[in-house]
């Protein structure tokens, strides 16, 4: 009986010790993962993938728009980026270049180049302002497709022959 008490002991220890360190796995997020998951992840899921919301899943996709230079715009261009609460360029260029070449990964055509803080704060002047964002949406994707070599799946929110496995 006289020994269950170290051994209970160190099995509290041992327990102790695994919560702390999941609790650092879970914190040892990024910066500008961090402005994701408070910024965006609400909509777009955690790891990108917002299916089945009517969302666009931007895990292993988001990167086609880089092909052209309308795509590229759009990205920063859209109300959700260019209003973000992130009031500092340098910061959005962070968490954008996160979502595009981190989330967006293989899709990233090769050679493109990250965002810099320059360019965010030009293109966030000009917000889109039009009234349909699928309308605009088709529009360029309809272009990464014909120019060059998005999937055509690009054209739907997310790409239902993937379904239902990850992204
Ligand atoms: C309130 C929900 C919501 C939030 C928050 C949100 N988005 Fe979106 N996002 C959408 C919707 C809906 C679309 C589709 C717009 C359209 O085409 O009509 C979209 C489109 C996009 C696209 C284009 C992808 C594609 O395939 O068309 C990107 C990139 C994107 N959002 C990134 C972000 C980032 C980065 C943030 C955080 C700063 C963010 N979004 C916050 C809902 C949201």
């Amino acid at each position: 009986m006289k020994a269950a008490v170290p051994v209970l002991l160190a099995a509290l220890a041992c327990a102790g010790a695994a919560l702390a360190a999941r609790a650092a796995e879970l914190t040892e997020l990024t910066g500008p993962q961090s402005d994701y998951v408070e910024h965006c992840s609400g909509c777009h899921g955690m790891q990108g993938d917002s299916y089945p919301a009517d969302i666009p899943v931007l895990r292993g996709r988001v990167g086609y728009f880089l092909c052209t230079k309308e795509g590229r715009e759009y990205l920063i261009r859209l109300p959700n980026v260019s209003y973000s609460a992130i009031p500092d360029d340098q910061q959005l260029a962070d968490m954008m270049n996160f979502v595009v070449f981190g989330l967006g990964g293989p899709s990233v055509p090769r050679g493109a180049k990250h965002f810099t803080a320059a360019e965010i704060g030009s293109l966030r002047k000009q917000p889109l302002a039009t009234t349909s964002l699928v309308d605009a949406r088709n529009r360029i994707v309809g272009a990464m497709v014909r120019t060059c070599g998005a999937p055509k799946s690009m054209n739907r929110f997310y790409d239902p022959a993937l379904l239902p496995q990850k992204y």
